[in-house]
């Protein structure tokens, strides 16, 4: 096992992926290439759909964030899994939807919905939307009325939590863009606003303060402030939150010496404080739910890349250059995101530092810096980066005019096409 339990080598020093040779996938269907461990998704999926139930029977639901990695055989799975889903645009919802993922299960997230957006999550019948400021809450609710239902909304405040993670991914402090705050009041009027318009049926209340978060105590200390403003809102004006989600946000293991986040035993925590305060402050217990995407997805994925060249610069640098780069995984260069890879045919005696760069046409384009590859790494061999499920496909893109990769999903020792390889022609579809 290397870094996870899916990854593995064989004994001629080949890496396996989900039991699958990682270089006959490449054989098969071209690299790069995405691969995805249908397995290990739904064991996530029911990582936290179980807890969820041992924790709170039928009064808590999951939901997968789409954000992490958004096609279609992700919503089947999640729908089979009995998960709700995360969705933050109409191409999200039309993904879901499109894969018979159930309306009234979907949450529409986002802080910039448009007017379109707005009419579009209403007329599909989105289950609830996560309404994240007063301009939405307003321009929904005249939406709402227009076509004669009442909306189910959830409103989302920021808890001014600081969950230590890199700052582009941090939300839940006081001065980020989604949300409305607690510390200011702006948070307790917004919920009383929206008690006044009747389109909208104002379910609960959503947070989230991060991603990739690691520390202990985040999400205990986002149930204390919750229950606290709950507690404020009842005694305030007497309305009790149905529901409550806290995000999502659990931190996954990129390298070996990363830390092991322990899921179930964390969300009892959380189901034990969120008991606990409520008790104390006399609160009904809300239906809670959370939104995980990475922890759904980033250790079912892995990435296979061909060498196209090596560059041995004496006395500075060398660099693997492979046929993908920051087009089908950008985290390096926006956030410096640590990565395993490994070479996928061969294990060797001797190891020499390299870059990993890509083959877009700037020097940030680095997938990786100061890997250990084989001494005598050369074109034409495969390149793994391992925990690449999560926000790798879904942030790809077609700089350079390249196209984007296939996704594989390994299933019980078979494998499908869940997306296809971007050809020259689609490229140019959009074109007139
Ligand atoms: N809910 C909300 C409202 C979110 O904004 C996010 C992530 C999630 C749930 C899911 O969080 P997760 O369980 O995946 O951590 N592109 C960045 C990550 C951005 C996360 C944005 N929001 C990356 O590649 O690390």
């Amino acid at each position: 096992m290397i870094l996870s339990d899916n990854i593995q080598r064989a004994p001629d020093g080949s890496l396996c992926f989900a039991g699958q040779s990682v270089p006959e996938l490449a054989a098969r269907y071209g690299t790069p290439l995405y691969l995805m461990d249908e397995e290990r998704i739904r064991h996530n999926c029911r990582m936290y759909a179980d807890t969820f139930r041992e924790c709170f029977g039928q009064n808590a639901l999951p939901l997968y964030a789409g954000k992490a990695a958004s096609f279609r055989a992700i919503y089947r799975i999640a729908r089979e899994e009995g998960m709700g889903v995360d969705a933050v645009s109409p191409g999200e919802i039309h993904t879901a939807l499109s894969a018979g993922f159930p309306a009234e299960k979907i949450f529409f997230h986002g802080d910039g919905k448009t007017d379109a957006d707005i009419r579009y999550g209403v007329e599909q019948g989105v289950g609830y939307f996560i309404v994240d400021n007063p301009d939405e809450l307003k321009q929904l609710a005249e939406e709402a009325e227009r076509q004669g239902v009442v909306q189910k909304v959830l409103l989302r405040v920021t808890p001014g939590i600081d969950p230590h993670t890199y700052k582009a991914i941090n939300t839940g402090t006081v001065d980020v863009k989604f949300g409305v705050p607690m510390e200011t009041g702006q948070a307790y009027a917004f919920v009383q606003d929206a008690l006044c318009l009747p389109s909208l049926s104002v379910c609960g209340l959503h947070c989230h303060v991060g991603s990739e978060v690691f520390d202990e105590t985040v999400f205990e200390d986002t149930i204390d402030v919750m229950t606290a403003f709950m507690a404020e809102l009842y005694r305030g004006f007497g309305y009790v939150t149905e529901m409550l989600n806290v995000g999502g946000g659990y931190g996954v293991r990129y390298l070996d010496t990363d830390k092991h986040i322990d899921i179930p035993a964390r969300i009892r925590s959380v189901a034990d404080r969120l008991k606990q305060r409520t008790e104390e402050l006399g609160l009904k217990l809300p239906f809670f739910l959370m939104e995980p995407g990475r922890s759904i997805v980033a250790d079912a994925g892995m990435t296979v890349y061909t060498v196209s060249s090596v560059k041995r610069i004496p006395g500075y640098k060398y660099y693997v250059v492979i046929d993908g780069g920051m087009t089908d995984n950008p985290r390096y260069p926006l956030y410096q995101a640590p990565y395993t890879v490994l070479h996928a045919d061969r294990e060797a005696q001797f190891y020499a530092v390299y870059d990993l760069a890509g083959r877009c046409c700037e020097s940030g384009d680095i997938i990786q810096p100061a890997i250990k590859l084989p001494i005598d790494t050369r074109r034409g061999d495969h390149i793994a980066v391992c925990t690449t499920g999560a926000y790798n496909y879904s942030m790809a893109s077609n700089y350079n005019r390249l196209g984007r990769p296939p996704v594989v999903m390994l299933s019980e020792g078979d494998s499908y096409l869940a997306v296809r390889r971007e050809t020259l022609d689609d490229i140019v579809a959009l074109d007139t």
